[in-house]
């Protein structure tokens, strides 16, 4: 497919009528397979900007996946493509089995029980917590949730995926390894971080956000870096 994966033309959200945009005018396009990093301080903007794109908050201007405009006939089918994780695990992890968590996107879209569970098994050996399989939720740290809450994001093979600060609270091998495990896949990604190094681990592109607004965009993370320090 030529043409970009994702698109914002012009896309401003704001929460009250009149309060300051938390996104103001932001325009970009992601070309398929890319991986670019969402960066910017807290308050800057990158949940909103992610939650504008699965139509979660509404926007003005205009966001297109693939050359289809996200609209509210469009929502439904758009979300089937995407693979997003939240900010914080326990937010999309509703099931007390961690098998029934993973496979729910699965049985949601009306695969039968048995191949969902097969599925769901398989998302969690190619993050390495197969045996995690019949834990109770509860039980997990939070660098087990998150793993958990990627595998539902990744068992329906979304062909773009939205990561909210993925790497926030896990410790220095942890980072390592989901670095390591999002490098494996082929999606189009768009990480929103605070965590430069991290960011700079994976992605070859940058968005900058400061005060909603795109103040760079580019490949270079050095540049960002002394953009980050003023
Ligand atoms: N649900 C909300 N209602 C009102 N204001 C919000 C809401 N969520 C975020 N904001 C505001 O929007 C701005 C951007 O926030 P956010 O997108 O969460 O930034 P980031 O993810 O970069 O920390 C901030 O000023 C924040 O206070
Ligand atoms: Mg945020």
């Amino acid at each position: 497919m030529s043409g970009p994966a994702l698109e914002f033309r012009q896309v401003t959200v704001r929460y009250e009528p009149d309060d300051s945009p938390a996104i103001a005018a932001v325009s970009f396009a992601i070309g398929p397979g890319e991986r670019v990093a969402l960066v910017g301080l807290n308050g800057s903007g990158k949940t909103t900007l992610l939650a504008a794109a699965v139509g979660l908050v509404p926007h003005d201007g205009e966001i297109r996946f693939a050359e289809e405009r996200l609209t509210r006939g469009s929502l439904a089918a758009v979300r089937e493509r995407i693979g997003f994780l939240f900010n914080v695990p326990e937010d999309q992890l509703l099931f007390p089995r961690v098998l029934d968590d993973v496979a729910f996107g699965l049985r949601r879209r009306g695969v039968p029980a048995p191949e969902a569970a097969e599925r769901a098994r398989k998302a969690l050996d190619a993050l390495g917590i197969e045996r995690l399989a019949d834990s109770p939720l509860h039980h997990l740290s939070h660098g087990q949730k998150q793993r958990v809450a990627l595998a539902g994001a990744l068992v329906t093979g979304p062909s773009l995926l939205l990561l909210d600060e993925p790497s926030a609270g896990l410790d220095p091998p942890g980072k390592r390894a989901l670095a390591a495990l999002l490098d494996r896949l082929d999606a189009t990604m768009i990480l929103a971080t605070h965590d430069l190094d991290f960011a700079a681990s994976l992605c070859t592109r940058f968005l900058m956000l400061v005060e909603g607004r795109i103040a760079f965009d580019g490949k270079d993370a050095a540049e960002v870096k002394r953009r980050w320090e003023l």
